[in-house]
């Protein structure tokens, strides 16, 4: 059987963590796929930098659009980040040289996703992102297919392991945002510019795509309330504390008579409630649909292993030459988004 051939662009948190699966999994990953999968060749900026795995049987590119047009590829990983720049050039050049894309990138897809979604259809390929939203909980699989027979009426949860990590630390350590943030960054949750993180606004770019998802439109980050959690004091979390809630960075979509609702914000939650109890980096989403009523889903968000693992979830489908589409149906399908909804209501 021909093998499935990687070319994996970031060999940071997330792509060492590629790597590592890999590597240890080879046997796994063929008796669930029907097929070996292989990296071939490798890409980041620093080509002297120990990562602690062992990358000389791959070949190394300094330039991922290089990467991304090698003709002994079938996959583009792209593990950069970043909402333009090299991610963006080497997405586009994969896809135009007949490539199948998976990236986590979720500022990308939440600004560039339609654009780039349409490049992929146009092109016989596609853009699989399941690390993109919620880390390791396989919310976008459970939406496109094991929830594919609901009309799904509400998306809502915490999808930033840094903030729940800060704001449950501040609860029950009472330690100080600086130390919290701090050990973010060793647990390797934090965005290359965290205040993406704290401000809420990769929150948003992941509420932005599981909204897009959810209700088949195209992604409409601008149409998102954003507040972050800089402003929450330990005051603020007694204060909740006393009245028995606790504060989360909760997002929710949902069709509204009036259009699309989508809000990113601190909000209140009752301490003895499921999202109340989230701890640390952990990830919670809740979905509601017509038919099954709620699902709830909890898990890793953030980190190495759990994010890597997503990557490789949509790498199996490819390998396996399930070929469903970015957003679940055809990009060209997406409507237009429903009127964004702002301001409190
Ligand atoms: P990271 O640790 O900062 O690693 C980024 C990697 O990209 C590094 O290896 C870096 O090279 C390489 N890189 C950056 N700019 C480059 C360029 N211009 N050309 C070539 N290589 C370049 O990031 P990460 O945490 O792994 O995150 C990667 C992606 O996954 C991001 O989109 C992020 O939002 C997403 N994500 C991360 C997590 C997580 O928990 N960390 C979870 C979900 C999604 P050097 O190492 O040589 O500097
Ligand atoms: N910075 C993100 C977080 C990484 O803290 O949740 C996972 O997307």
């Amino acid at each position: 059987t021909q093998a499935l051939r990687l070319g994996i662009a970031g060999l940071g948190t997330v792509g060492v963590g590629v790597v590592r699966i890999v590597r240890r999994h080879a046997d796994l990953l063929q008796a669930r796929t029907g097929r070996p999968i292989q990296i071939t060749a490798v890409s980041a900026r620093d080509a002297g930098k120990d990562r602690g795995v062992n990358l000389s049987d791959y070949a190394w590119e300094t330039d991922p659009v290089a990467l991304a047009q090698r003709d002994d590829i079938d996959v583009f990983v792209e593990l950069m980040g970043g909402e333009n720049g090299p991610a963006k050039a080497s997405v586009e050049a994969a896809l135009a040289s007949g490539k199948d894309v998976v990236t986590a990138n979720k500022a990308l897809l939440a600004i560039h996703g339609q654009e780039l979604a349409e490049m992929a259809e146009a092109a016989g390929r596609v853009i699989r992102f399941e690390a993109a939203v919620a880390g390791g909980i396989p919310v976008i699989k459970s939406l496109t297919e094991g929830l594919a027979g609901n009309e799904i009426t509400r998306v809502m949860g915490v999808m930033n392991g840094t903030c729940n990590y800060i704001l449950t630390r501040m609860q029950s350590q009472r330690q100080g945002y600086n130390a919290l943030f701090d050990e973010c960054a060793q647990l390797g949750y934090l965005e290359a510019d965290p205040n993406l993180d704290v401000g809420g606004i990769d929150a948003a770019h992941k509420l932005a795509l599981l909204a897009s998802i959810a209700f088949g439109t195209k992604p409409n980050f601008d149409g998102i309330e954003i507040e972050g959690i800089q402003q929450i004091s330990l005051d603020d979390i007694d204060q909740a504390h006393d009245m028995g809630y606790r504060i989360k960075l909760l997002g929710v979509a949902q069709r509204t008579a009036r259009g699309l609702e989508q809000r990113m914000q601190p909000c209140l939650v009752p301490s003895d409630s499921p999202l109340g109890q989230l701890e640390g980096g952990t990830n919670m989403v809740v979905i509601e649909g017509d038919a099954v009523e709620q699902v709830v889903l909890r898990g890793p968000g953030a980190g190495e292993g759990p994010t890597a693992s997503a990557v490789m979830g949509d790498v199996c489908d490819l390998a396996r030459g399930l070929q469903i589409p970015t957003f679940g149906r055809p990009a060209s399908s997406l409507q237009d988004a429903v009127p964004a909804l702002t301001g409190r209501p």
